[in-house]
């Protein structure tokens, strides 16, 4: 089993990100306050926009803890909640709108956050296996969290089912900060990683262009050696055949650029 090797691949869920339809984004804190239990104070985050001056500023994400937990050192067991509503009015375009159109949804879950001791090893590992990543890895300016963001998980040439997952570490050391500060200078002073995903996820659905998890290429490829096979008889030779498979994709597209 690959965590075994690597401890950076011993993830635990760090919070989820929930679409809901306007109409719902009242409702949905409501809910989380009267019926899971979550306190003012355990409304950790909010973030507010003004789309067009004068009229007004719109609530565009909220986020809640879950739970209780009495150990200080244990905080993070705490299961987080963010609520995204498309805030934008109407004449303007939005990807979250159009993520809950595409599903006939009035909610959706849009990405799960993973938590890692080691988001740059993770994130070399999965790159040396074909992933694709949407944003460099960011630092928020006013939280202890670095993180990064996948593409989304779809079948090549269809429509993007506006999924996909997110990489955190939490507390990064003071080396850590100053290797990644070097690494990416020019988005390490982003005002807030939200916004910076926000603004990126709608850059990609305007575009029409949707960074796929792996590439399309790829997942052609694996999903042809596979395909004829149950799940059940996917054995670990056919598992190490898909990883070389993943490692030669990427190494042949280095060669390439
Ligand atoms: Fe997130």
């Amino acid at each position: 089993m690959p965590n075994k090797n690597h401890p950076f691949l011993n993830f635990q869920v760090d919070h989820m990100t929930l679409l809901v339809d306007p109409r719902m984004y009242n409702m949905v804190y409501i809910i989380f306050r009267i019926i899971f239990g979550v306190s003012k104070s355990d409304v950790i985050y909010e973030k507010k926009k003004e789309w067009i001056t004068g009229t007004g500023e719109r609530s565009m994400t909220y986020a809640v803890k879950i739970g209780a937990n009495f150990e200080e050192s244990e905080v993070l067991r705490n299961t987080i909640i963010a609520v995204v509503q498309p805030s934008e009015p109407e004449s303007q375009p939005s990807h979250v709108r159009e993520m809950l159109k595409t599903h006939v949804a009035s909610a959706h879950w849009q990405h799960i956050a993973l938590r890692t001791n080691d988001l740059l090893s993770f994130h070399k590992y999965a790159i040396n296996r074909g992933v694709n990543f949407i944003t460099p890895i960011l630092k928020d300016k006013d939280e202890d969290v670095i993180q990064v963001f996948s593409g989304e998980w779809y079948l090549p040439g269809e429509k993007p089912s506006g999924l996909f997952f997110e990489f955190v570490q939490r507390n990064p050391s003071d080396l850590l900060l100053k290797k990644l500060e070097e690494h990416n200078r020019q988005s390490w002073f982003r005002d807030t990683t939200f916004l910076g995903l926000y603004g990126e996820k709608e850059r990609e659905y305007q575009t029409k262009k949707v960074v796929p998890f792996i590439n399309q290429e790829l997942f052609e490829e694996l999903y042809l050696k596979f395909e004829t096979k149950n799940v059940w008889e996917i054995e670990e030779e056919d598992i190490n055949k898909a990883e070389k498979l993943m490692l030669d994709y990427t190494k042949s597209k280095i060669a390439i650029k």
